[in-house]
């Protein structure tokens, strides 16, 4: 049984923001954030969004271009760091409710940007058990818990939900391999405190985003290479086979780091950073949605996603189209 994406979906906020417009409240300017990071604009959620109703959105979107009725859904894995409650119910559950996947098992997953990466190949996993089709969505509204205040870190951000559909069928190809890792001994380079473990930081809404940006970018650059480097390996493919190389958008110079390291041109990786910054677990599915509109992904090309954040968390799927 081979297991395909056989549908995707956006949902983004209406509300843009470019760069311009942080730097009338911060401390910043256009020209450096575009230098150091290549975002121009990113999607700011306003008061009636969340990530369960981009996430609903994407999820509406990607079952219509696949064909796939709501009640046909045998599970729905949604990777988010910031689901719409602190605990429970979880975002997943939101979904089902709102789509009406009336059959569906559905569960939240956490693993920060790499989210999307874990969700799939979980999914992929549980189909080879129950073949019906699977819902994945990555999904984050990272605005409501940067710290707006902290120049480093909250002009990297934006909002956004991608979904895929997953079916089982004979057709060659598909979802053909995946790496998941993971390396605690990093946790401290990128927090999200407000659970447990602190209770003093109070309410889970009014924690922020902590992060040291150089040693996330050391990491992103070393776990990005090493991970193509290793699915390529494994499924006994070179660079050369690869059409597209589908990376988690943080920052536009980990992508070119990356190239050099793998000695590939910008052109092999698909980018929409400047559009939509770091949607954590959503860049990757929302790149998938964005190259199907724009033609860019055809049957029988082998491309690669590359997830990785905090955690430290990261990994890759290697899928023939
Ligand atoms: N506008 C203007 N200046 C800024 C700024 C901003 N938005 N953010 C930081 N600066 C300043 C810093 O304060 C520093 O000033 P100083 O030298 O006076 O102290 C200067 O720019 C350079 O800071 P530095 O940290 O060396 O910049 P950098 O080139 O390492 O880029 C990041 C910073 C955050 C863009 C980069 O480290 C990065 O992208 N890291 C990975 C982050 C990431 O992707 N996280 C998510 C992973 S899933």
């Amino acid at each position: 049984m081979n297991v395909h994406i056989t549908g995707t979906g956006s949902g983004i906020p209406a509300r843009l923001v470019a760069n311009g417009e942080l730097a009338k409240t911060l401390d910043t300017s256009d020209e450096w954030i575009v230098s150091h990071t290549g975002i121009r604009a990113r999607r700011i959620a306003g008061p009636d969004e969340s990530t369960a109703t981009l996430a609903t959105a994407a999820a509406r979107t990607a079952l219509a271009r696949a064909g796939v009725k709501p009640e046909d859904l045998g599970i729905i894995v949604l990777a988010t760091s910031t689901p719409d409650y602190g605990a429970f119910p979880s975002c997943a559950c939101l979904v089902q409710r709102d789509i009406g996947a009336v059959n569906a098992g559905a569960f939240d997953l956490f693993a920060a940007c790499t989210g999307f990466i874990y969700a799939l190949e979980t999914a992929r996993s549980l189909m080879l058990r129950d073949p019906r089709p699977a819902l994945v969505i990555g999904a984050d509204v990272m605005t409501r818990i940067v710290d707006w205040k902290d120049r480093n870190t909250c002009v990297l951000f934006g909002d956004g939900a991608g979904a895929v559909v997953l079916q089982a069928s004979d057709r060659p190809g598909g979802l053909r391999d995946s790496i998941l890792r993971a390396d605690g001994t990093g946790s401290q380079h990128l927090v999200h405190e407000g659970g447990c473990r602190t209770p003093e930081s109070g309410p889970w809404q009014k924690a922020t985003l902590q992060m040291q940006g150089r040693q996330v970018f050391n990491f992103a650059v070393k776990a990005f290479d090493e991970t193509v480097r290793a699915l390529l390996a494994r499924e006994k493919l070179t660079l050369d086979d690869v059409r597209w190389i589908v990376p988690h958008q943080a920052n536009i110079r980990i992508i070119e780091a990356t190239a050099r390291r793998l000695d590939i041109g910008m052109d092999r990786f698909y980018v929409n950073i400047d559009e939509l910054a770091n949607t954590s677990a959503g860049t990757i599915p929302l790149a998938l949605d964005q190259m199907i509109r724009e033609e860019k992904l055809h049957s029988g090309d082998t491309i690669v996603l590359v997830g990785f954040g905090a955690g430290l968390t990261w990994g890759g799927t290697l899928i023939k189209w």
